[in-house]
């Protein structure tokens, strides 16, 4: 199995996805139960992040253990999905972001797998942090499906599980973040680690709080999420039919000063 696909808000539905079986993987920092099918001939894995009822908030999220089980299964590339706030009034909701950069604003969270003793250190660079190979590919699906797609945008990450308040938009906004979300970090920094290809595409469901004229809701980002399903899925679709797993990529090189990663 060579691609994996993260589901996020709005995204637990494995049914793109042919032959689908339930699986589970042990890893060091606990079980992780997903499902695994097939598409365009390909084996893909299917993790919705926050569980298939929505049932994981953010903080709590095992994103170790997600990104682990999938490098155990051979994963090689990783289409993930996030819904975000806007803070770009450029980037409107129910729009596509293919985003490049990302701004990590997390509290609680452990962001990497090497936590020193046997592991050891690690400075991982994310100079490019998503994947070039596989944000091409997007790029490319999208074209082709006629989906508009903003072609790059920075992602500030927030704790969460609350939304943020205006203040905390505007100092986002002057600090040059186009989106807002809760889950990419550390998930994107993880992959790095493990030496996969990641790339998210990220779904407005709202302006951000204070540019939104009514507070936020769960309700709405979910509302915005459901009617653009389709297009999320075909997206999805397209991808998988696109990604060469096994081509080479610098991605799969990141921790070569290292000795590269191992589980
Ligand atoms: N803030 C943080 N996360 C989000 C938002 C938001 O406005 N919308 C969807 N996910």
């Amino acid at each position: 199995m060579k691609i994996a696909i993260i589901g996020g808000t709005g995204v637990y539905d494995p049914r793109i996805l042919n032959n689908i079986r339930e699986q589970e993987i042990a890893t060091p920092y606990g079980v992780v139960r997903f499902k695994s099918g097939e598409y365009a001939g390909k084996e893909v894995a299917f993790i919705p992040r926050h569980g298939s009822n929505h049932s994981i908030p953010p903080h709590l999220i095992n994103y170790r253990a997600n990104i682990w089980a999938m490098k155990k299964l051979g994963v090689q590339n990783i289409i993930a999905t996030t819904a975000v706030g806007s803070l770009n009034p450029a980037m409107k909701p129910g729009d596509f972001v293919l985003i490049d950069q990302f701004m990590d604003f997390v509290k609680n969270r452990v962001t990497t797998f090497y936590e020193g003793g046997e592991r050891g250190v690690v400075h991982v660079d994310v100079t490019t942090p998503y994947c070039p190979s596989v944000r091409t590919v997007l790029a490319d699906a999208a074209k082709d499906l006629a989906i508009s797609i903003h072609q790059k945008g920075t992602y500030v990450c927030t704790e969460g599980p609350r939304f943020e308040t205006p203040a905390e938009i505007t100092m986002f906004a002057k600090l040059g973040g186009d989106v807002v979300g809760m889950t990419n970090v550390p998930e994107v920094v993880l992959a790095r680690e493990a030496e996969m290809c990641y790339a998210t595409v990220s779904m407005v469901t709202n302006f951000a709080a204070g540019i939104s004229p009514q507070p936020l809701t769960h309700h709405e980002v979910l509302e915005t999420m459901q009617a653009n399903t389709e297009n999320i899925k075909k997206l999805i679709m397209a991808g998988i039919e696109r990604l060469q797993p096994d081509t080479d990529c610098v991605c799969k090189h990141a921790l070569s000063e290292y000795g590269g990663f191992t589980l």
